[in-house]
């Protein structure tokens, strides 16, 4: 073998990764597996019909329009007009690609330079309710701050910024011209008692910011791996200049499947039926039954307001940790392999997010995944109880 073959620089230290490993850990039959953020709950029926129907047409199963199919961002557009103050131009104003991953590679790729400032971690919040600490948030901004990356409904905690938060998060956006690339793909799955708002809609912000939404996550389809990125012409065109020199374009089958489950909701958009609003519905109960399973262990979950995980300070069940082996990980990726190898339940270590600054806050927290169905909650439900009885 060539010595002259060695990795790129710029991948160094990525090698290892906390969903490759814990995905491995959980592929055990008998483990129930609450960690990775996959849905077991079934697509809605229409949207899988609509793609069965489609791959039996010939031209939708060629190359469709690089920077997104026609159909599809004519039905983003349409969608999202809803919530913005101005039109959306569908061609110029919105850019389909691989999953919000994709999404979020494009805009980094296409807007932000080596050696350019860190994208600012906004995590550290008063931590007795959750709220945003203005001033901690206000320090990380300087002149130098290109960009920030917000997460609405929160990922991990599922916190959904109110609008007061958000008009923080705007004002240094504005004051110190930082670009905000803001990751809604959980936008849908909001709780009672908690609202959505889109951060490009508050005013000066819609010119700064690249707005992110996920299929896999609005329709229950991870696999399909579809993402958007909106934001205005002078933004999107850097995007689009990166995915046309790189992955081209999108599976087109999935791309008119996709438009036409938007349309059937679109259409129905008050309805209860609407998948906008039944999702969020039936997941809000397995949420309250997730906090009820927690709590039954004598835990205190993190209650989110949105998206589909849960997060737990774990140090409170005083596991004996004392024969994992490598002393050196953090408290949280320790208990979650003691807990996939003993309990047979596994979860993801919440540290896993975070950087320096914010590890020491979440170290001790595991994260749930609740989008699963009744019968996968049920085998978790067994696994509490039978270790709430060992424990007293
Ligand atoms: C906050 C957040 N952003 C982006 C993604 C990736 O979404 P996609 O599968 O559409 O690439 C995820 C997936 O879990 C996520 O939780």
């Amino acid at each position: 073998m060539s010595l002259k073959i060695i990795n790129a620089k710029r991948i160094e230290g990525l090698d290892s990764n906390v969903w490759i490993e814990f995905t491995k850990l959980a592929a055990d039959p008998s483990v129930v597996n609450l960690g990775q953020g996959l849905p077991d709950i079934s697509p809605p029926i229409y949207v899988k019909e609509k793609l069965s129907e489609i791959a039996a047409i010939d031209s939708l199963n060629q190359y469709t329009r690089g920077f997104g199919h026609p159909s599809l961002v004519k039905a983003l557009a349409c969608l999202y007009e809803k919530f913005y103050q101005n039109q959306i131009n569908p061609n110029k104003e919105i850019l389909v690609t691989v999953g919000a991953y994709g999404s979020l590679f494009n805009a980094i790729q296409g807007l932000i330079d080596e050696g350019d400032e860190k994208p600012v971690d906004g995590k550290k919040w008063s931590s007795s309710d959750w709220t945003l600490d203005p001033q901690e948030l206000a320090s990380k901004f300087n002149s130098k701050t290109k960009a920030i990356i917000l997460n609405t409904p929160h990922n991990p905690i599922g916190k959904v910024y109110t609008k007061e938060e958000l008009q923080v998060i705007a004002d240094l956006c504005i004051k110190y011209d930082t670009l905000c690339i803001s990751d809604e793909v959980y936008e849908w799955l909001v709780y009672t008692g908690n609202k959505h708002l889109k951060i490009a809609t508050f005013p000066g912000m819609w010119e700064r910011t690249i707005t992110i939404g996920s299929a896999g996550k609005t329709f229950s389809v991870t696999g399909w791996k579809l993402g958007w990125s909106i934001g205005p012409h002078h933004l999107i065109k850097h995007l689009q200049t990166v995915q046309q020199n790189t992955i081209y374009t999108c599976a087109t089958p999935l791309q008119e499947a996709l438009a036409q489950a938007f349309w059937i909701d679109i259409k129905r958009m008050d309805d209860p039926e609407c998948y906008f609003n039944s999702l969020p519905k039936e997941l809000e109960v397995k949420r309250d039954r997730m906090v009820h399973l927690l709590e039954s262990l004598g835990l205190k979950p993190i209650v989110p307001d949105g998206g589909y995980f849960i997060i737990a300070d774990v140090s409170l069940l005083d596991a004996d940790l004392s024969d994992m082996k490598d002393s050196n990980e953090p408290y949280d990726y320790k208990f979650v392999k003691w807990m996939t190898k003993n309990k047979k339940l596994s979860a993801i270590p919440v540290s896993a997010f975070c950087n320096a600054e914010t590890k020491l806050q979440f170290e001790k927290f595991v994260r749930f995944c609740f989008i699963k169905k009744d019968s996968t909650l049920d085998a978790a439900e067994e696994i509490i109880k039978a270790w709430t009885r060992q424990k007293s």
